[in-house]
C-alpha cells in the first residue's frame, strides 16, 4: 500500500469513527507542491482530537500516519533549558507564554488592521549568537502546546543550520533549499513530524553553494506566499540568520508578517541593535526579545526574558 493510500485509509478510519476530517474538496485544493505523504499526514493530524483538550499530554507517542517522523528527546531538551510539553510549569515555559501571546493574537487575525502573512514569524537578531535558535525552538514548543495551534519550525539559517544540533533531527536530508532549487519539489516530502503532536520541522535541506542567494531569491518569495496560504491555520516560525552579517535575512524580513528580534542583554551593542532594526522597518510587527537579561528576582547572575 502506498503512503498516500495509507493516509487516505487513515482519514477514512477517522471519518468512520465520527471524527471530522477535511473534505476531499479541501484536500484537493492544496497546491500540488504540498500534496505529499507528510502533508496528508499533517491533514490527518489536524483532524485528530487534541489530546490536550482534556488536560492530557500533547506528546504523541505513535505517529498517526506513515509520514516522516522523528521522536525528539524531550528529557534532553528540558535538561538543555528548553520548553517541553510534558513540563508545562517551568520558568522558561512561563516566560514564553508571555512571548507567544501577542504573536499568536496577530497570527489569528485579532488586530484592527489585517496583517499580511501574519502566520509567518521570523526569529532574527543583529549579530550571531544572540539566542535566535534557542528562542525559535522555545517559541515553537510553547505554541505547539496550545489547544488550537499547529506549528511549523523552519531552519532558515541555511548557511549554518542549527536545528539538527539542538533538536537532534537528521542533519542530512531534503528541506527548504531543495524546495527553492526545484519547482517540482514536493515540500511535504521534507517535513518531519515529531512526537510533539502539533510540531513539525522543515530542515534547511541539501547544502548548496549559493544557499544564501537562494534564500533571497524570487523562488523564496513564491514559496513563502504558498506556505502562508497553504498553511494559513498554522504558525510558521523561521530560525533565521542575523541581520547585520547577511543580506538574505533582510530580504526574508520583508516577506514576514511578524519578526521576533532577539537582543542579548549586556552583549549586543546599542548601535548594532539600532542598525539592525533599521533594516527591518518594512515589517509591520516587530517584537524585541531581551534575552538573558538579569532580573532582580533572579539575583545578579540569573537569566530571563523580557519585552521591550
Ligand atoms: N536564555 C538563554 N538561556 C540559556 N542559554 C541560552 C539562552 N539564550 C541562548 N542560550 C545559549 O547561547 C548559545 C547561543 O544561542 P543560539 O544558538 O540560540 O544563538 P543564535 O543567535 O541562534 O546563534 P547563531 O547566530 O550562531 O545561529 C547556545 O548555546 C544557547 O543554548
Ligand atoms: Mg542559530
Amino acid at each position: 500500500m502506498s503512503v498516500i493510500e495509507k493516509a487516505a485509509k487513515r482519514l477514512e478510519e477517522l471519518r468512520r469513527a465520527g471524527i471530522e476530517v477535511p473534505s476531499e474538496t479541501e484536500q484537493s485544493a492544496a497546491s500540488s507542491r504540498f500534496q505529499s505523504t507528510a502533508d496528508a499526514a499533517l491533514a490527518t493530524s489536524r483532524a485528530l482530537p487534541s489530546p490536550s483538550a482534556n488536560g492530557a499530554s500533547v506528546i504523541s507517542k505513535v505517529p498517526s500516519s506513515a509520514a516522516t517522523f522523528f521522536g525528539l528527546d524531550l528529557a534532553k531538551l528540558a535538561k538543555d533549558g528548553f520548553v517541553t510539553p510534558d513540563i508545562p510549569r517551568s520558568r522558561i515555559a512561563d516566560e514564553f507564554r508571555i512571548v507567544k501571546r501577542p504573536l499568536i493574537a496577530n497570527a489569528s487575525g485579532k488586530r484592527a488592521q489585517p496583517l499580511k502573512n501574519a502566520n509567518l514569524i521570523m526569529v532574527t537578531s543583529a549579530v550571531p549568537g544572540e539566542g535566535k535558535t534557542f528562542s525559535a525552538v522555545n517559541l515553537a514548543m510553547s505554541i505547539a502546546t496550545e489547544l488550537d495551534q499547529t506549528v511549523l519550525l523552519v531552519d532558515a539559517d541555511v548557511a549554518r543550520p542549527s536545528l539538527p544540533r539542538v533538536l537532534g533531527t537528521p542533519s542530512a536530508g531534503k528541506g527548504l533549499l531543495d524546495a527553492l532549487q526545484s519547482k517540482s519539489f514536493d515540500l511535504g516530502r521534507a517535513l518531519i513530524r515529531t512526537n510533539v503532536e502539533k510540531l513539525t520541522v522543515l530542515p534547511s535541506g541539501t547544502p548548496h553553494a549559493n544557499a544564501t542567494e537562494l534564500l533571497a531569491s524570487d523562488a523564496m518569495v513564491k514559496l513563502l506566499d504558498e506556505m502562508a496560504n497553504r498553511y494559513s491555520d498554522r504558525i510558521i516560525i523561521f530560525d533565521s540568520p542575523p541581520l547585520l552579517v547577511t543580506t538574505e535575512a533582510r530580504v526574508l524580513a520583508t516577506l514576514m508578517g511578524q519578526i521576533l528580534f532577539v537582543v542579548r542583554a549586556e552583549s549586543t551593542l546599542q548601535s548594532d541593535v539600532k542598525r539592525a532594526l533599521g533594516t527591518i522597518e518594512a515589517c509591520p510587527v516587530k517584537l524585541v526579545l531581551f534575552n538573558q537579561a538579569r532580573t532582580v528576582a533572579q539575583g545578579a547572575y540569573g537569566y530571563g526574558y523580557g519585552y521591550h
